[in-house]
């Protein structure tokens, strides 16, 4: 089997990993893999069929039983048991549930053989909390985006505000808190460095020195 290409990048919420993934997938020619928009489309199934989020043996059947595709089309589509929910997974109120989801082993397992599927099939830009040690700890490059609270915060502010969200800066500080913890603190696939993950700092960068800063690993 020809042996594709895999560059991790992990990070915590604001870092700036989607973006720069996005773009490195770009410049690449590279498949995007957006792992977070998985968790998410699989909270939103579980909220609307109002199961338990404390339930992991539900929630681990949920996520057997259910589709979740990426597709790149005009930017990136997530498809939940066949239809498109892009629109739907990054309201605040889901945001604040995928944490439930996220945290049962079960539903990780199944997460992580999907993103292994799609990762084998073509060479790609995976981001999210546990590429780099969990999903492929073989990966060629491995990266850790990181950036000061008050950074993240304000990125992540102007995201929803954009989307036509409404969130005071205080409440979007104390969610992007919490979900460091959960991230953090879980039990299984927690957000964590990879030993030999090259650790970059976005605070003061731009995107492109960001992207910059990566492709000069990738293409010395
Ligand atoms: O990257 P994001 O904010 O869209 O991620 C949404 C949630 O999914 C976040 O709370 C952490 C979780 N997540 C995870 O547990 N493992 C991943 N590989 C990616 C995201």
């Amino acid at each position: 089997m020809e042996k594709h290409t895999v560059i991790a990048i992990d990070g915590p919420a604001g870092s700036g990993k989607s973006t720069v993934a996005k773009l490195i997938a770009g410049r690449l020619n590279f498949v995007y893999i957006d792992t977070g928009a998985m968790y998410r489309a699989l909270t939103l199934k579980a909220m609307r069929e109002k199961i338990d989020l404390e339930d992991a043996a539900a929630l681990t059947e949920l996520a057997r039983a259910t589709k979740i595709d990426l597709a790149h089309d005009a930017g990136l589509k997530v498809f939940l048991d066949g239809e498109d929910v892009t629109g739907l997974i990054r309201t605040p109120e889901l945001t604040n549930n995928v944490k439930h989801v996220a945290g049962v082993a079960g539903v990780r397992s199944e997460m992580v053989k999907l993103q292994q599927a799609i990762g084998r099939r073509r060479s790609s830009v995976l981001e999210g909390r546990d590429i780099g040690t969990v999903v492929f700890p073989d990966a060629q490059y491995k990266f850790y985006l990181d950036a000061h609270i008050e950074e993240r915060t304000k990125r992540r502010h102007k995201e929803l505000l954009e989307s036509g969200m409404h969130v005071t800066l205080d409440a979007m500080k104390q969610d992007i808190e919490t979900r460091d913890t959960s991230d953090i603190e879980r039990k299984v696939g927690a957000l964590k460095k990879a030993e030999d993950a090259v650790v970059v700092d976005t605070t003061h960068l731009t995107i492109d020195e960001v992207v910059e800063k990566l492709l000069s690993h990738i293409r010395p």
